[in-house]
Parts: structure tokens; C-alpha cells; sequence
């Protein structure tokens, strides 16, 4: 098993709905690292401008929400109900409202802001200062931590994807469709790496993981493997 002395960074990017988060969340667990899913972050913000009205029919209010942007203070808070870091948005939990579809289906617009983006980077480079982090999102090896010991790029089949994003909200009571999903999930990742603004790529140096045809198990593993050597 890992056992790193010296701790690093392990930065985790690539499509929507293939499990980053959850095998980021592992990884930390097995190696007492900090786990951070940059992706919560905007979806916050994205919470905060539906609420407030800065994002409308997938149009955004720039000037609104450049002008607003100081009154947005997201943080992680330790939740030691269910031992993870949960998402805070202005003094509330919003770790379960962000995972909500209409979120999701407003998200991106508002991660193609730059100011949003420097706001995010910069307390994400905070938290990275002390190494020892698994942080997963769209820009992490490329732009947050460009120097990771670690760089992941994961993906998988849209198919596999939407199903399993379509469990994991129909177990959470949500009524949703999977077609409505799969629209988003592509949607998004199309969005997402078409943006000017620290588009959704693989950085050069990244390890590509395909686990459509993976458990989670072998995936951990995998990326264990990955760790070991380095
Ligand atoms: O859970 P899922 O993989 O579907 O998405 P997420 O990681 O929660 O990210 C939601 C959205 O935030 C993405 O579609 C991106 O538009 C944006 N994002 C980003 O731009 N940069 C990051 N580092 C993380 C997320």
C-alpha cells in the first residue's frame, strides 16, 4: 500500500458524471489526504446566482454578478455525520441542493466566467498549499495545480454516464429523466471544452482512465497503482 512520506498533489479532471469524485473521495481516505471536489464550488456560486436571479434561461447577468461577487463566500466544513467535508454557502449547507438537475443544467454558463474562475482558483491553490490533496473538477492539472505529481484524466461512455448519474439522483428521491441527463451530460462537457476560459482538456502530462467497463474497485486500484509509482 502507499505509504508517502512526502505528500503530494493528485489532480483529478475530465467529463461529467464518470465518478471523479467518487474515487477521489477514496483515494483520500486511504491515504489521509485532503479531499477537495472543486466542481461543489461552482456549483455554489451556480446556487447562488439562481437564487439571486443572476442567471436567467441560461443567460447571465455579468455586470450583477461581477458587482455581487464579494457577498459569495463558499467554504468546506467537516460533516462528521457522514466523516466528509460538505459544501457552505454564505453560513448554510447547500451540499445536497447543488446536486440538484436544474443546478447542473446551469453550472457551466457560470464556470465560463473568468472572474468566477479566479475567485475559485485562488482558494483551491489556498487549500493545495500544504500538498497532501486529491482534488478532482475540469482545470485541475491544467491550470490549478500544474504541477501535480498526479494528473488523472477520466472519462467514459455517455451512456454509461448518464445511467449512472440517473441512479445516483433516482436513489436520492429525485424525479428525473434520463434523457433529460443525458442531454445535460453532454451538453455540458461540450460547453465545458468549448469555453475560452480554462477549457476542458487533458494537460499533456495526464494519465488517461476510461472506467466504462470498470468497477470501483478496479479503478481504485488502478489509480493506487498509479501512486506507487511515482
Ligand atoms: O459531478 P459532475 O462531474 O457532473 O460535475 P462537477 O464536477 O460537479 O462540475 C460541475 C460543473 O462545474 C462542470 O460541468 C464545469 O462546468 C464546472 N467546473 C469547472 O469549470 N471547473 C472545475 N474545476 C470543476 C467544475
Amino acid at each position: 500500500m502507499s505509504d508517502h512520506i512526502k505528500k503530494i498533489i493528485i489532480a483529478i479532471d475530465g467529463h461529467s458524471s464518470c465518478g471523479k469524485s467518487t474515487v477521489a473521495k477514496e483515494i483520500a481516505r486511504k491515504l489521509n489526504y485532503i479531499f477537495i471536489d472543486s466542481g461543489a464550488m461552482y456549483r455554489a456560486v451556480t446556487l447562488y446566482c439562481l437564487r439571486h436571479k443572476l442567471i436567467e434561461n441560461g443567460s447571465v447577468n455579468l455586470p450583477e454578478l461581477k458587482a455581487n461577487l464579494g457577498k459569495i463566500k463558499v467554504s468546506f466544513r467537516f460533516n462528521p455525520d457522514t466523516q466528509h467535508n460538505d459544501i457552505w454557502l454564505n453560513g448554510e449547507n447547500v451540499e445536497k441542493e447543488i446536486r440538484l438537475l436544474t443546478v447542473s443544467q446551469n453550472v457551466s454558463p457560470i464556470a465560463a466566467v473568468a472572474e468566477v474562475r479566479r475567485l475559485l482558483v485562488a482558494l483551491q491553490q489556498e487549500m493545495g498549499k500544504s500538498k497532501g490533496i486529491v482534488m478532482d473538477g475540469r482545470d485541475i492539472g491544467t491550470v490549478v495545480f500544474p504541477d501535480a505529481e498526479l494528473k488523472i484524466f477520466m472519462t467514459a461512455q455517455p451512456d454509461v454516464r448518464a445511467k449512472r448519474r440517473f441512479d445516483e439522483l433516482t436513489a436520492k428521491g429525485e424525479k428525473v429523466s434520463y434523457d433529460e441527463i443525458r442531454a445535460n451530460i453532454i451538453e455540458r462537457d461540450r460547453y465545458d471544452e468549448k469555453r475560452k476560459e480554462s477549457p476542458l482538456r487533458k494537460a499533456d502530462d495526464a494519465i488517461v482512465l476510461d472506467n466504462s467497463y470498470m468497477t470501483r474497485e478496479e479503478q481504485l486500484k488502478w489509480i493506487l497503482c498509479r501512486i506507487d509509482g511515482i
